[in-house]
């Protein structure tokens, strides 16, 4: 169909039924977007190195499905208002992209923002949000994040309502990734707009710090986005999760063992895993730890319950997260600068999940404990748990029946 038919076509059959894809995002979405390492320093080609190595890695097996497109890559509007693609960035056009993309097995991203321009200057949806929709659709996208730089007061839910009834007008099922960075509360609000929203104002590459970029706006360390999370796990779920930003696994000033830390934590949130890293340069460690699948598979968990902390004693916190068929997470992490000593008697513990209703009864029903990073078994709930804990790092365990 030509491009004024489809104006046409459009404006004959939007309805007012329009809702989510309601079964997309079962388990937190997995992939890898441009922003946390290229910001907007990217174009095609690089694009395309990241498709093959997201693949070559063994990324792609291990469960990381979207390559998203962030800011910095829309060109002027044509003279029908539909969106353009920047020719300098994408000389191809992004329907070769996004065949690219498909061809290797993976799912296309793509960025747009609720304002005029987005957070880089570029064009975005306001004023086209359904138009936009069906260009997305047509470009193959299957992923949209959508922000909220220069939304110039106008209200959230409205804006995110009109671009989720436009993406399912568009008729293409697509993630619709929420960022507006918890300003508007969408977790009381969004679980039948978006797939999954920003809780926070964006991450940024260190473990424990706030950049305030000369007093503009804050970026946070992994600590402080962690810390603003725990209020929220009520809200999350299957097909609608609290997203605590993007990893920054292998990025900036976290050491391995923080980068550990981190992506072991983002799986005790049932966090969207989007790794943010420059592929063609990851150490064999940094992949072992994007790729460790038991990590991933108490992130991905199909009960899609966020985790809780249970004690902080100090610097030591306790985690546990209720898993599918009876098993739990538990993850002890130091944040701390000394080692920690654990001396856990799982005797004299009664663990209650006041948002799951689930309780834990070691004195009850015995569970294996399987280390998630060693890979092995080191005990049972029989015993005291012993063991020493370096600084920002974790001991990570599947309580196994
Ligand atoms: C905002 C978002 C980031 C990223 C940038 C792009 O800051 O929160 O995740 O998309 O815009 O400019």
């Amino acid at each position: 169909m030509r491009k004024s038919g489809i104006l046409v076509a459009l404006f004959f059959s939007i309805n007012c039924y329009a809702q989510k894809f309601n079964d997309l995002a079962l388990t937190p979405p997995m992939g890898w977007n441009t922003f946390n390492t290229f910001a907007g320093n990217f174009n095609e080609d690089i694009l395309r190195d990241m498709v093959d190595k997201l693949v070559s890695s063994g990324m792609k097996d291990a469960g990381y499905k979207y390559i998203i497109v962030d800011d910095n890559w829309t060109g002027p509007r044509d003279s029908l208002g539909f969106l353009t693609v920047d020719k300098k960035r994408f000389p191809s056009g992004m329907e070769a992209f996004s065949k690219y993309v498909h061809s290797k097995g993976l799912k296309l991203g793509l960025y747009s923002d609720a304002g005029y321009k987005t957070c880089g200057g570029y064009i975005s949806s306001r004023g086209h949000e359904f138009q936009d929709a069906i260009m997305f659709a047509l470009w193959g996208c299957d992923y949209l994040k959508y922000d909220w730089c220069n939304s110039e007061g106008i209200n959230a839910v409205g804006a995110y309502t009109t671009m989720r009834d436009a993406i399912y007008e568009a008729k293409r099922p697509m993630v619709f990734s929420m960022c507006e960075w918890g300003n508007n509360k969408p977790w009381e609000w969004a679980a039948s707009v978006g797939h999954l929203w920003r809780t926070t104002g964006d991450i940024t590459a260190c473990f424990n710090c706030i950049d305030t970029h000369g007093g503009a706006y804050n970026s946070y360390g992994v600590m402080q986005i962690f810390d603003m999370q725990e209020v929220l796990r009520k809200y999350a779920g299957p097909g609608h999760w609290n997203d605590p930003d993007m990893l920054e696994v292998g990025n900036g000033s976290l050491t391995l063992t923080e980068s550990r830390a981190h992506f072991s934590l983002w799986a005790m949130l049932a966090a969207p895993l989007i790794s943010g890293n420059d592929l063609r340069k990851m150490p064999g460690d940094v992949l072992e730890i994007l790729t460790n699948r038991e990590v991933i598979a108490i992130d991905q968990d199909s009960l899609g319950i966020q985790g809780f902390r249970q004690s902080k004693v100090d610097s030591l916190e306790i985690w546990f997260k209720p898993l599918k068929n009876g098993d739990w997470a538990l993850c002890f992490f130091n944040r701390g600068s000394k080692t920690a000593d654990v001396n856990f008697n799982w005797k004299e513990q009664v663990i209650y999940d006041d948002v799951a209703k689930l309780e834990l009864r070691f004195d009850k029903q015995p569970y294996i404990l399987h280390d998630l990073w060693t890979k092995k078994d080191i005990g049972t709930t029989g015993q005291m748990l012993k063991s020493k804990i370096a600084s920002h790092d974790v001991l990570i365990l599947r309580l196994k029946k």
